[in-house]
Parts: structure tokens; sequence; C-alpha cells
């Protein structure tokens, strides 16, 4: 097989590395990659935007490939899969009217409401005095998102009405003319990821990841500081609800409007205090950096998954099968991210820690005269396998520790709270105590 990767971040990297551990796949044509990609087997980065529909697809027409795999969501929402259809190229990832499930949040809503998913309630709004007459009637928070698609930079979670009203001018003067304000909603995060060949679906193992740029979910949202799976939150029961109450209804709802949807179906899903699963967002696209603990624990050959969207033979897929343990991902990100950032600096250190036995996933990085630099705000993702959360975590760090470059930056808290809790240090029992314990327990049998 020769498969084409769209996209220059570390779920591409994640995704051509373990496309390229397969003896099935012949040659990996990335779009442009990146210093990652440029230095796996079978891989070969192609200096092309990823805007150039036209170019990609001569190229893959070219070159024999089986498919295009589409990573962000950019292009998706831009038509690339309705382009590369029109050409009779085979492509994994939807097309423009499918992508709006992320490209607005809006008609993502819409879809929601009239499909009874669970969600949060929202209102949109074009004019910025509706929507701040609107959060002046409603008890915060409150979160105010733009509708448009912002590299996970366009949501405000605002504690007070002054501050949501703050982020109506924020988003406004940033040049957003659509906002949709909603209902905050309380509880535990968690990404899950359904494949789909627009006929039916197979969801991949959760993960759980790290928004906010600072330690304990602090600060300014990020598109991922670090992430890990598989998520002990979601249990097969609660898998089976999320199955039947949020993706196959919505899958129900796109066939409804026609749309031809061959990719990932990621919802982004709040678990409520009741246990309730209830949407946050939806995505178009494999999650980044989920992409980079997921991959690493799949047994079952990618590409066959892939293929099996693309052919819309999923109902014939063998169940997908997963390696056991756990995997950690750590997110180094460049000064200032994710403001504006400092780029163009020196990475040194990825070969020390990958002889510590993880992968170092880059997902900002550009090779250049045999050196490696930072180009983007995200830099590198570490991720480290273990047989349990303990022992991927130590690994990760570890490993992260022999990286260096000028700001580097990461959130030491990953995965912490799926970490043992430390027995509580407790003053060693005086001998009598003991003793009083026992005749209590053994009294309560003998009433017993
Ligand atoms: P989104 O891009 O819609 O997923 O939003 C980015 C992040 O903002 C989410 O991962 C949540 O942490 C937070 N968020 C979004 N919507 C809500 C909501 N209704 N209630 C609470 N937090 C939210
Ligand atoms: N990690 C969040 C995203 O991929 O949107």
């Amino acid at each position: 097989m020769k498969i084409m990767i769209v996209g220059s971040g570390g779920r591409e990297h994640a995704i051509a590395l373990k496309l390229s551990e397969s003896e099935q796949v012949k040659q990996i044509l990335c779009i442009p990659g990146n210093g990652g990609t440029a230095n796996l087997p079978k891989c070969r980065n192609i200096a092309m935007n990823v805007s150039d529909f036209a170019g990609i697809a001569r190229f893959a027409g070219v070159q024999g490939i089986n498919f295009v795999v589409v990573g962000p969501e950019d292009p998706l929402a831009n038509g690339i899969a309705d382009y590369l259809q029109e050409q009779k190229i085979p492509v994994f990832g939807p097309t423009k009217a499918g992508a709006r499930i992320e490209a607005s949040k809006i008609w993502a809503k819409a879809l929601m409401v009239k499909a009874g998913v669970p969600t949060a309630k929202g209102e949109s709004f074009t004019k910025p005095t509706a929507a701040k007459e609107y959060i002046a009637s409603q008890a915060a928070p409150l979160v105010v998102k733009a509708d448009g698609l912002a590299a996970g930079k366009g949501v405000v979670v605002a504690q007070t009405q002054g501050e949501a009203i703050q982020a109506v001018d924020d988003l406004t003067a940033q040049g957003f003319t659509t906002l949709v304000v909603e209902e905050y909603l309380t509880g535990a995060e968690v990404s899950v990821f359904a494949v789909t060949d627009g006929q039916t679906f197979r969801t991949l193992i959760t993960a759980q990841d790290h928004k906010r740029i600072g330690e304990g979910d602090t600060g300014e949202n990020t598109g991922g500081m670090g992430v890990y799976a598989p998520a002990p939150l979601v249990t097969p029961e609660l898998m089976g609800r999320i199955e039947r109450e949020i993706l196959a209804p919505t899958l129900n709802a796109l066939q409804a409007k026609q749309i031809d949807y061959r990719g990932v179906l990621y919802a982004g899903l709040m678990i409520t205090p009741s246990g309730d699963p209830k949407v946050l967002e939806f995505n178009c696209r494999f999650g980044d950096p989920e992409t980079q603990v997921i991959l690493p624990l799949l047994a079952t050959p990618l590409e066959k998954i892939l293929a099996a969207c693309v052919e819309q033979k999923l109902e014939a897929l063998p169940p997908i099968e997963w390696h056991p343990g756990c995997a950690v991902c750590v997110v180094a990100a460049a000064e200032g991210y994710p403001g504006k950032y400092r780029r163009g600096d020196e990475i040194t250190g990825v070969d020390a820690a990958e002889t510590m036995g993880v992968t170092v996933f880059h997902a900002g990085t550009q090779s250049r005269q045999q050196q490696l630099l930072t180009s983007g705000g995200r830099v590198l993702g570490v991720t480290a396998l273990g047989e349990d959360f303990k022992a991927a975590v130590d690994k990760a760090y570890g490993a992260i520790a022999q990286i260096q470059f000028e700001g580097m930056y990461y959130r030491r808290d990953i995965a912490h709270q799926v970490l043992p809790k430390p027995k509580p240090a407790s003053a060693p029992t005086p001998a009598s105590e003991e003793v009083e314990a026992t005749a209590i327990s053994s009294a309560d049998l003998e009433q017993e």
C-alpha cells in the first residue's frame, strides 16, 4: 500500500509511525510532514501546502496512492475531501459538509438538538449587544465560544457575567462575527473517537487530554498539553451509553443530511457529576495529542481500519484489538504558547530521550542543516507506554528531562489524577489501640 498523509503535527507523525510499522505499507508520503516524519522509514516529506488541493490531487494521482489521510481540520473544512473525491482519489476524512460538525459550533449544536444528543444549552448571536443582553439574563459561570475554527483558542470559560461580557468584546475584536453563549458544565472531560465509513462506526480507546496551559488545569485553553489513555473513567457501561446516546444518533443525523462522512467523529465529552455524558464539541478528525497515546496502543494494523472506512467496509472489519497497558504523552511547548511564541530555537536531547524507551513525536519542528529547530507552539510530545500509569508517567518525565530548547515549557502533572494516591503518613499505632481495635471487631462479630 502507498498512503499519503496531509498535515505536519504530532498527530500526523503518530499516524505515519503506526503505518510505517506495517509490512503492508510500502510508502508514506507526508504533505508536508515535519522533522519527525522526515526520519521515518518508508516515509517521504513533500514540501507542498495543505491548502494546495490541486497539487495534492495531481501528486497523489501520479504516485498511485491507495488513499489520502487528512490530519487537520482546516483542509477538511475547506473541502479537501470533496476535491479529492471529484478527482477519484480515495480519502479518509469527511467532506466539507461533514466537517461543519467542527467548523461551525452553531451547526453542530442544531444537529445535536434535533437528534436529541445531550449537550450544553446554548444560544448563538451575530450582534455583540444581543450576546451581552443574554449574558446579563443568565447565571455565571458561562462559556463564550467563537463559531468558526480557532485551534482550541476560541473558547472562554467565564466565571462571572463581567468576564463573559469581556469575552464577547475580545472575540469580536479578534474578528469572530458569530458567537455562542453556553451553559457551563461541570465534571470530567474525556475524548471519544469513532471511526466511521458513514454507515456504521467503531470506537477506539478513550483518552483524557489536559487542555489548559497551567498545572492543576489552570490558565488559558490550548490545543492540549498532555494526555493519557485509556481513560479509566469510561467504563464499558458508560461507553455503551456514549455509543447509543451520542455517536449513533449523530451518525444517523449526518446520514439524514446525505453527508458522506468517512473519517473520525471525535466527541469531546463532559461526564457530569451525575454520570451522564454530554457533548462539549465535535471534531471531524483525530485528536492531537490524543492520537499520540491511542495509536501506540493499537494492535490492529491502522491501514486496515482506515481502508475499511474509505471503502465503506467497516461492518466487515474484525474487532479492533489493543495492546494491554497505558500510554502517557507530555507535550513540550515553546515559550509564550498559546499566545505569541518563540520559534527557531535549536532542540537537543531527542535521541537521548528515545534511548530511554519513549517515542518523541514532533509537533512543531523543522530540520535545517542537520539541526532540529522549533517551529510551532507545541513542539514535541513525549509518549511512554507502561504496564500502569505510574510506570508510563515515570518513563515520560524521565525522558523529557533529557530534552532542551530555549524557553521549553511542559506541565509536570500530566496523568497525575490517575496515579495511585500516596498513603497518608500516619503515626505508628500504639500497641494498646491495636488491642482495642481487635477487641471491637471481634465483639461486633460475636453480636452477629
Ligand atoms: P471546545 O473547543 O468547545 O471543546 O472547548 C474547549 C474547552 O473549553 C473544553 O475542552 C472545555 O474544557 C471548555 N468548555 C467548552 N464548553 C464548555 C462548557 N459548556 N462547560 C464547561 N467547559 C466547557
Ligand atoms: N486535543 C484536542 C483536539 O485535538 O482538539
